[in-house]
């Protein structure tokens, strides 16, 4: 069913969350062992908690940078590649910021929530590499502002150009699928509400239940996506 919806599609644009990237190794935040599970996000991935909960923060965002140092975009990435190559997938937008999209080869790509593979100041907005927060004893940017990681931390703005895109390709898009997202965040969770309202085809790839499975067209749940995008290409 999904391998007919993509060869008859025109225009079908992805959505992807932290469900896309646990069968490399990194954990999600909202299932049984995520992030989230013992943490509350609110006390850690704020501004508020920057600032008053430094210590905490940084480790946390340390933890999750050198996480990235031992993993790779495992096969299911592979394959997008393939089929964004053959024109099949047109766009991403992706809520995570494992950077594993663009390490993929994918060309468009919608980085709604940043990237962990960076830092700036939160000043003066300076770039600096990974290893400065990873490494550096001192966050202190020249101006005199923190150096944090160039993630979107909850309550803060998007980055223009990413939501740009995503409204665009969202427009665009006569299939709209969604491969591992609890799709519990905005505005990531309203694309594919927007892309149904416009007429596209939703497709909902996600182990768990979602909020926006009962307007989907085809959900695939209780399965691995690495497995699915597999047995899809073999008939693609
Ligand atoms: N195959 C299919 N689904 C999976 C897999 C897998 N291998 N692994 C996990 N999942 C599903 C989980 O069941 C879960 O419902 O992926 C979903 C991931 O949901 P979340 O952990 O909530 O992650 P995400 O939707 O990306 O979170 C959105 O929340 O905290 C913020 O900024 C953070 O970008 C993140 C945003």
């Amino acid at each position: 069913m999904l391998a007919k919806m993509l060869k008859e599609s025109n225009y079908t644009v992805v959505l992807t969350g932290a469900g896309l990237s646990t069968e490399s190794g990194l954990p999600d935040f909202r299932s049984s062992n995520g992030l989230w599970n013992n943490r509350n996000p609110l006390e850690l991935a704020t501004v508020d908690a920057m600032e008053h909960n430094q210590e905490e923060f940084i480790s946390f965002y340390r933890q999750r940078m050198k996480a990235l140092l031992d993993v790779v975009p495992h096969a299911g990435y592979r394959i997008l590649a393939e089929w964004a190559d053959k024109g099949i997938i047109k766009s991403f937008i992706t809520q995570n910021v494992d950077g594993f999209h663009t390490i993929s080869g994918h060309k468009d790509v919608a980085q709604l929530h940043g990237t962990l593979r960076e830092c700036r100041c939160h000043n003066c907005g300076e770039t600096y590499p990974m290893e400065t927060f990873l490494e550096s004893n001192d966050l202190t940017c020249v101006c005199g502002g923190f150096i944090r990681p160039s993630v979107v931390l909850f309550g803060e703005m998007l980055p223009e150009d990413a939501i740009h895109l995503a409204e665009e390709e969202t427009n665009n898009a006569d299939l709209f699928i969604v491969l591992g997202s609890s799709l519990q965040v905005a505005p990531a969770n309203l694309f594919p509400q927007i892309a149904k309202q416009n007429g596209a085809k939703l497709v909902i790839v996600n182990i768990e239940q979602t909020p926006l499975d009962d307007i989907a067209d085809l959900v695939i749940n209780k399965r691995k996506i690495g497995e699915v995008l597999k047995e899809v290409n073999e008939s693609i």
